[in-house]
């Protein structure tokens, strides 16, 4: 993490810490209030300090600093989690607006995204973008990343350890834009999302929950460039994932 960072997680922690301490002094739990009898206990505290004409504020919750796309990349770091970073050239984070109403979620980078850092930039990226761009939206309309943020070599599958390794940089992700609607694209996305392991064609097109947000799973366009037909399903997804996050799925 940056050193701003670090000074803007301690502010806020300072913060909470003399919130909570304000409560407990106001409630008496800290010192003696003069005049009032002392508490007997942290509950009578509660009790005093509920009483009618008395009332006290709520605790404040332990303050959660939010997280952002920023602090989750200074997480990553130049990441040796898993061995996938023996053969990586790039790490490939995600790229987007960290406002988007959607978030799509693929695999894993290949080659070209590995070349270059950035997800879905190879052919299969290339149908992702005239996709969004039949439907008037531009890459930076939206935010795009992958379950695993380095290539598998010979773009095999995620293994199990990689994908729990990493997933949760993904995860962070989702909770730091908290956008409308989550597109998984293709199996492994769908998979890790909902812990499923229900086939695709199966989950296509259905809108799920994700902790409170839409998430709709779709072919991924891989899969598309190697089954043409398929596109038709792939269009009738989107759209619903757009109408889905409201405002054509721009920001
Ligand atoms: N396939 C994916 O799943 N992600 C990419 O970034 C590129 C291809």
């Amino acid at each position: 993490m940056s050193r701003r960072g670090h000074a803007a997680d301690l502010a806020e922690s300072v913060r909470a810490l003399r919130d909570y301490f304000a409560y407990l002094g106001r409630s008496g739990v800290l010192f003696p209030i003069p005049g009032a009898p002392p508490p007997a206990s942290a509950k009578a505290a509660t009790i005093l300090a509920t009483s009618p004409g008395d009332p006290a504020p709520a605790p404040p919750a332990p303050q959660a600093t939010a997280d952002t796309l920023e602090k989750i990349r200074d997480d990553l770091g130049d990441c040796t989690r898993c061995r996938l970073h023996q053969t990586r050239r790039n790490i490939v984070f995600g790229v987007g607006n960290p406002k988007a109403r959607i978030v799509f979620v693929g695999e894993a980078p290949g080659a070209d995204e590995d070349a270059k850092g950035e997800p879905f930039v190879g052919r299969a990226g290339q149908l992702l973008t005239n996709m969004l761009k039949a439907f008037g939206l531009n890459r930076s309309d939206v935010y795009i990343c992958n379950v695993l943020k380095c290539r598998p070599p010979e773009n095999r599958d995620p293994d199990p350890v990689e994908a729990q390794t990493c997933s949760p940089f993904m995860l962070r992700q989702i909770r730091a834009i908290r956008p409308k609607v989550v597109c998984a694209l293709g199996k492994h996305a769908a998979h890790t999302l909902l812990r499923t392991t229900d086939p695709i064609t199966k989950l296509r097109g259905k809108a799920f929950d994700f902790e409170g947000t839409k998430l709709v799973p779709a072919f991924h366009p891989a899969y598309l460039l190697r089954n043409p037909r398929s596109q038709w399903e792939a269009r009738t997804d989107l759209k619903k994932v757009l109408e889905l996050a409201g405002n054509g799925g721009k920001p």
